[in-house]
């Protein structure tokens, strides 16, 4: 690697502003004297969309369009992810590009969210895995990833400029955790700021989230680059963090950047820093450089369709699948012809070949008759001639097949979704036909959770194919016959009801912000500790096969914190089909001081197992697995006491229970202050013994003030109650006459003493 500050030294000032500002859409700028070449990016996330080097809007080179992020997730399967990246790379080889823009680590917060299809998850630990080793195989291959979009951006409404009003702890404990996993394991060579401000601050000047935390406590070395477009002021955001403004060219912002820094008003210091940053991708991609003549189509298309096969999920069968032995075959609906495997923006890949759903379920129908009929039109106009042709067609065969996509004019980057619902014409479709033909499959595909209580009692199954990329007409045709068991688990829950989920009342925000007032309580979290019936839980999928838990055991009853466990559990295929588990680890506080969720998923594994197979699988526990962040300690703190380990198949389907007790190791200076209440300083290790001697003097005067403390005394009220939670200043200034000093000199007297314990 270059020496990059002699570099630095070498560079003029005007050079230093234009490498910190996109040369083109999607390159740096190169200084040739000096021998550094551009940096040449794509989108991503799951494909590559490869447009000229100035392009923005034009058709992209032929590349694989893998699933999604909605679907990759719910295969839960790490391995397949670092492979997938792994597979990305060689496609970056052949179309030149050096850094891929994705993974997107956004969490769900609702189903609504226009962009849901592009990140992988409600919840924050199987995201951050997700995203961590799809990083991993991409960057082994010498492929830089993009980290995005960093952070709080969970809708497409007002993308560019709402307000994300997020508390600390949510923050840390949901919207940061994928991120900070998929830095510290993956060390992305750059990390994506999103459009939007958080907490007031415009993400590309928010220099406590991209200074303080990621490149201060969470250690990342990489360049923070702006989404395309989302820097207002140059000079501000790159004292801020945003080490590289995309896209370019801007040679008046270079110029501002010149000038403020002529003029005293930035310190160079701090544009070297940026250079530096950008510098060390650009070398780290010209070491790893090496172009290729193409890929494998054929290889990739078919790693494709074991992918949508991974991460298809079967949520509901009442026996018909896998199909066996019809004569006659109703196929309908368009998507079956046409189908749905990608979603519209910045993602939007231009596939190398496409499997048409009917032409694989023709392949594997061995002789039997295949009809189709289109079902619904593109657009959203009500066509009851196409659901009396499908009604037909479904009655005359042994059963039909419902293909069903949500619409892109529906679900797409740049807007959000208004209802979780299907289109009006494809549940009247789904009513009509599974009225006409009891054994009905719906095959959906759509980015994330619709609801189904309109429909889903009438059909016979359910299969949730997601946006399943270019070769995912393989896997639904496989799944449908039975060439492959099933294994996707929802990486989100799907509730029953828009009202039921967790934003419904914070969303989409109003005028100009949105308050994240659920807090913590996204996904299951929310409908577990509010017990909220769903219509299928987050961890769910069905199998063809059926698996048993046993012995779920740790090795010692109590640990430390810093410590951590292992969970084993034995788990064993009791059916007649080989197939695979995702097991699932959530972790319950039974107690705790500040407010936790009924239980968080803390570790998974996905095993692989021939009928009557058992395997032991061992998922380990570190301290984080406990923890929750304090807001005023400012870190990361496991409370001592009684902790569950629940294993279970989802995250309302628990089968095995270990108690674990956890000691906490940290040492905490006291919180008390001015505004401590009685109780609280009670509870205050330093502080009891201080306050108890005091209390006990003043719970005489206080009885010559208020009277006596019980109900029906005094007050006619149990004033000691109130007491309790009211500050101990305040109950003083009722005292001043009575006491020897002045209130604030009496607390701070106390302070002062439980602060030198
Ligand atoms: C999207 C990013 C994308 C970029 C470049 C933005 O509008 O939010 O995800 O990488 O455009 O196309």
């Amino acid at each position: 690697m270059e020496d990059l500050n002699t570099l630095i030294s070498q560079l003029t000032l005007e050079e230093k502003a234009t490498l910190c500002i996109g040369a083109t859409p999607w390159l740096t700028a190169a200084v040739e004297r000096l021998g550094i070449p551009a940096l040449i990016m794509s989108d991503g996330p799951h494909g590559l969309r490869r447009v000229s080097d100035e392009g923005m809007n034009e058709a992209s080179k032929p590349a694989t369009c893998f699933p999604t992020a909605s679907c990759t997730a719910s295969s839960w399967d790490v391995d397949l992810i670092r492979q997938l990246g792994d597979v990305l790379a060689d496609e970056c080889f052949a179309l030149n590009v050096n850094v891929l823009l994705g993974p997107g680590a956004n969490m769900k917060r609702s189903p609504l969210c226009g962009r849901n299809f592009e990140y992988f998850s409600e919840d924050p630990f199987l995201a951050g895995e997700m995203a961590a080793n799809y990083i991993v195989g991409l960057q082994n291959r010498g492929i830089g990833a993009s980290l995005k979009h960093f952070a709080a951006n969970n809708q497409e409404f007002q993308r560019f400029s709402i307000d994300a009003v997020v508390d600390e702890r949510a923050l840390r404990e949901i919207y940061l955790p994928a991120f900070e996993k998929a830095v510290k394991v993956g060390k992305p060579w750059t990390v994506m700021h999103s459009y939007n401000k958080l907490n007031g601050q415009v993400m590309s000047e928010n220099a406590y989230l991209l200074k303080d935390i990621l490149k201060g406590e969470w250690g990342f070395e990489g360049l923070v680059e702006s989404d395309w477009g989302a820097v207002r002021d140059r000079v501000k955001s790159l004292v801020g963090g945003t080490d590289l403004e995309m896209p370019g060219p801007k040679p008046a912002r270079a110029q501002a950047v010149v000038d403020a820094v002529q003029a005293g008003e930035l310190d160079e210091a701090i544009l070297d820093e940026a250079v530096r940053r950008v510098l060390r991708v650009v070398f780290m991609a010209r070491q790893t450089s090496k172009t290729a003549a193409g890929f494998d189509v054929d290889a990739h298309h078919a790693f494709a369709a074991r992918l949508a096969a991974e991460g298809m999920v079967l949520l509901k069968n009442d026996g018909i699948l896998p199909l066996e032995g019809q004569n006659k075959l109703a196929v309908i609906g368009r998507s079956a012809l046409r189908p749905h495997f990608q979603g519209g923006g910045s993602s939007h890949i231009n596939p190398t070949k496409v499997s048409v759903p009917l032409d694989e379920i023709k392949a594997r129908a061995g002789g039997a008759e295949v009809l189709f009929a289109e079902g619904y039109p593109e657009d959203d106009s009500a066509r009851q001639d196409l659901i009396d042709e499908a009604v037909v067609l479904a009655a005359r065969a042994d059963c039909a097949l419902l293909f069903i996509a949500l619409p892109t004019w529906k679900e797409s980057e740049g807007y959000d979704r208004k209802d979780l619902d299907l289109t009006a014409q494809q549940i009247a479709l789904i009513k009509a036909v599974t009225a006409a033909q009891p054994r009905s499959v719906v095959v959906l595909n759509n980015g994330s959770a619709v609801v189904m209580r309109d429909w889903i009692d009438g059909a016979a199954a359910v299969l949730e194919c997601w946006m399943m990329g270019q070769a995912g007409g393989i896997a639904i045709a496989d799944i449908l016959f039975g060439k492959v068991n099933p294994s996707g688990k929802l990486a989100e829950t799907f509730p029953r009801r828009l009202e039921d989920t967790p934003a419904f009342l914070n969303w989409p925000g109003e005028l100009g912000s949105v308050r994240y007032g659920e807090g913590l309580y996204i996904g299951y979290r929310w409908y577990d500790s509010r017990d909220i019936p769903v219509q299928f839980p987050f961890g769910y999928g069905l199998s063809y096969t059926s698996f048993a838990y046993a012995n779920a055991r740790v090795p010692k009853e109590a640990i430390t914190d810093v410590e951590g466990t292992v969970v084993s559990v034995d788990i064993t295929n009791t059916g007649k089909r080989a197939g695979k588990e995702v097991v699932q680890v959530y972790v319950r506080d039974v107690e705790s001081k500040l407010a936790r969720p009924a239980k968080e998923l803390k570790g998974f594994a996905k095993v692989d197992l021939l009928p009557g197979e058992t395997k032991t699988v061992s998922i380990p526990l570190d301290f984080r697995a406990f923890a929750f962040y304090h807001p005023k300690h400012k870190q990361w703190l496991v409370e001592s006491g009684d902790f569950e380990i629940l294993v279970g198949a989802s995250s309302q389907d628990i089968r095995q229970v270990v108690a674990l007790s956890v000691e906490s190791t940290a040492e905490l200076p006291s919180l008390l202050d001015r505004e401590s209440t009685i109780r609280e300083w009670m509870e205050d290790p330093r502080g009891s013994d201080v306050f108890a001697e005091f209390f006990a003097q003043m719970m005489e005067k206080t009885a010559a003030v208020f009277g006596g403390m019980e109900e029906g005394e005094g007050m006619g009220m149990n004033t000691m109650d109130m007491f309790m939670d009211t500050p101990v200043l305040s109950v003083l200034n009722f005292m001043d006459a009575l006491l020897p000093a002045s209130p604030d000199e009496i607390v701070d007297g106390l302070l002062a003493k439980a602060h030198s314990l």
